[in-house]
C-alpha cells in the first residue's frame, strides 16, 4: 500500500472510514484482509471497541495504522488524558497509532490540548498526532505551539469542495492532508463529468474521486459498509487520470460544496 509520509509518519494512501458503517466489526476485518492498512475511527462514532474486534480478528494489528479522534468536548488536557486511556481500553490496543483533535474548540487553549497529546506521544500511548477541521489560521497555531510534530489534517475533501488554501497550508508545513468524506458522502456517482472520465478508464466515477486526491499525494478514507465497494474503492493504482481530466475534476468545485458543516465549525477559509 503506497503511504503518504510525513514528519517521519507513514500513512497508508487509502484507509476506511467507519463513521455509522453497519456491522463495523466484519467490515474493518474484511478490508484489512483485502488489503486496507488505514482504519478511521473517534470516540464521536462510538464504535471503537467494534473496530478493535475487526483489527484484531485480522490477525494483522501490527501493520494496520488507526487513527482514533479526541472529542471536542474533551480537550481539556485531564479531560483528554482519561479519554485516550478510555479510547485503549475500547480498542484494547496498547497504542493508538494515530490520535487527533477532531473539531477545534476555542474554549481550550491549543497550546493545553497539544501539549496533553504530545505528552501521551512520549509516554507511549499514541505513535503520532495530529488535527482535524482545522482552518490555515488554526493550522498555524498549532505548529507554533505543539512540542511534538502535528502530523496531518483531515479535512473534507472531494472535487466539489476547493480546499486549495488549507492544502497549501498543510504542505507548507510538511502535514499531510487525509481526505474524508472523499466520495462527497456517495454524491460523487451519477456526476456527468466523473461518470464519464471513469468510463473512458474502465473505472466507476468514485474510483475516479478518489484517483484525483490519490494522485495529488492526499490520503482518502472512503465509507462503506459493502464488501464489493471495499474491493472497488481501493482498486485505484490501475490507471492514471490525464492533466487534462484532472483540470476538467478540478473546475467542478462549486461554492455550496461543503457537506460537513456544524455550528461548532471554525471560520472555513
Ligand atoms: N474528521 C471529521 O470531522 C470527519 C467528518 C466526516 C467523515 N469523517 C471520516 O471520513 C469517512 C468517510 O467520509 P463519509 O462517511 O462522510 O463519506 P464518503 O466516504 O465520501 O461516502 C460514504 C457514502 O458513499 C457510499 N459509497 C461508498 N463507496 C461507494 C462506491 N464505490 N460507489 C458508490 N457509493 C459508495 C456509502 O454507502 P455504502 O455504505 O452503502 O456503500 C456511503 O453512503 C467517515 O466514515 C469518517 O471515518 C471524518
Amino acid at each position: 500500500m503506497q503511504a503518504v509520509e510525513a514528519k517521519g509518519f507513514r500513512i497508508p494512501i487509502v484507509g476506511l472510514g467507519t463513521w455509522s458503517v453497519r456491522n463495523t466489526a466484519r467490515v474493518v476485518e474484511q478490508a484489512i484482509r483485502i488489503g486496507y492498512r488505514h482504519i478511521d475511527t473517534a470516540q464521536m462514532y462510538g464504535n471503537e471497541a467494534e473496530v478493535g474486534v475487526g483489527v484484531r480478528n485480522s490477525g494483522k494489528r501490527a501493520e494496520v495504522m488507526v487513527t482514533t479522534k479526541v472529542q471536542p468536548t474533551l480537550l481539556a488536557p485531564h479531560d483528554l488524558e482519561r479519554s485516550v486511556k478510555e479510547s485503549l481500553a475500547r480498542l484494547r490496543f496498547d497504542v493508538i497509532d494515530l490520535l487527533l483533535i477532531h473539531w477545534p474548540n476555542p474554549r481550550v487553549p491549543l497550546a493545553e490540548t497539544l501539549g496533553a497529546m504530545s505528552k501521551m506521544k512520549r509516554e507511549g500511548y499514541v505513535r503520532a498526532i495530529g488535527v482535524s477541521n482545522f482552518t490555515v489560521a488554526l493550522i498555524e497555531e498549532a505548529i507554533k505551539v505543539s512540542p511534538e510534530p502535528v502530523v496531518c489534517n483531515q479535512i473534507e475533501c472531494h472535487p466539489f469542495l476547493n480546499q486549495d488554501k488549507v492544502i497549501a497550508a498543510c504542505k507548507q508545513h510538511d502535514m499531510a492532508v487525509v481526505a474524508y468524506s472523499p466520495i462527497a458522502r456517495g454524491g460523487v456517482p451519477g456526476n456527468e463529468v466523473l461518470e464519464r472520465i471513469g468510463k473512458a478508464h474502465g473505472k466507476t466515477a468514485a474510483q475516479v474521486s478518489l484517483r484525483y486526491l490519490v494522485q495529488q499525494g492526499i490520503a482518502v478514507i472512503p465509507r462503506t459498509s459493502r464488501i464489493e465497494r471495499l474491493e472497488e474503492n481501493i482498486a485505484l493504482f490501475d490507471f492514471e487520470l490525464s492533466e487534462e481530466e484532472m483540470q476538467e475534476i478540478y473546475r467542478l468545485a462549486h461554492r455550496s460544496g461543503r457537506i460537513v458543516d456544524w455550528t461548532w465549525s471554525p471560520k472555513w477559509d
